[in-house]
């Protein structure tokens, strides 16, 4: 690890567990929601995101949705106030869960990679995530999962 990588990444740790900076929301716990399970899909509140800050409010970068309908998890990434991803925890290579770490997602059975757009990083898998129509309604997300 280079000096700057090395810096960046112990102060930004640093500032987020003070509360200091909403940028810096990554060392937040992982929040996970059932979701409300409708005809083509799952609705979700846009204040989950929110985690608490001391001075301002911070967002997560992502959620985790399990609900016992689905057969994997989804996970919801924030990119913005209107622009979220809403991922299928699956791996593409030979179907394992995912796990979600900061803005990646790796496959812990043989070491696979996506990004928070579900895009592979890293093989084995050669094929995206399945990747979830998700639109905004005042305060909540939808997700469609009627997408293939
Ligand atoms: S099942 Fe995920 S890398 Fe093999």
């Amino acid at each position: 690890m280079n000096r700057r990588k090395f810096l960046t990444d112990t102060c930004g740790a640093c500032l987020a567990m003070a509360g200091l900076s909403a940028s810096f929301s990554s060392c937040n716990p992982t929040r996970y929601l059932t979701g409300t399970l409708e005809k083509d899909g799952l609705t979700i509140n846009k204040d989950e995101f929110k985690a608490k800050g001391k001075r301002e409010t911070a967002y997560r970068l992502f959620i985790i949705v399990q609900n016992e309908a689905l057969q994997y998890p989804i996970c919801v990434y924030r990119f913005g106030e209107d622009n979220y991803t809403a991922l299928w925890m699956r791996c593409t290579h030979q179907g394992t869960e995912l796990q979600a770490s900061g803005n990646y997602l790796q496959c812990p059975a043989h070491g696979s990679e996506f990004n928070n757009h579900g895009r592979v990083t890293n093989g084995p898998a050669d094929k995206d995530l399945r990747a979830f129509p998700v639109t905004i309604n005042n305060n909540h997300l939808f997700i469609d999962l009627r997408a293939k």
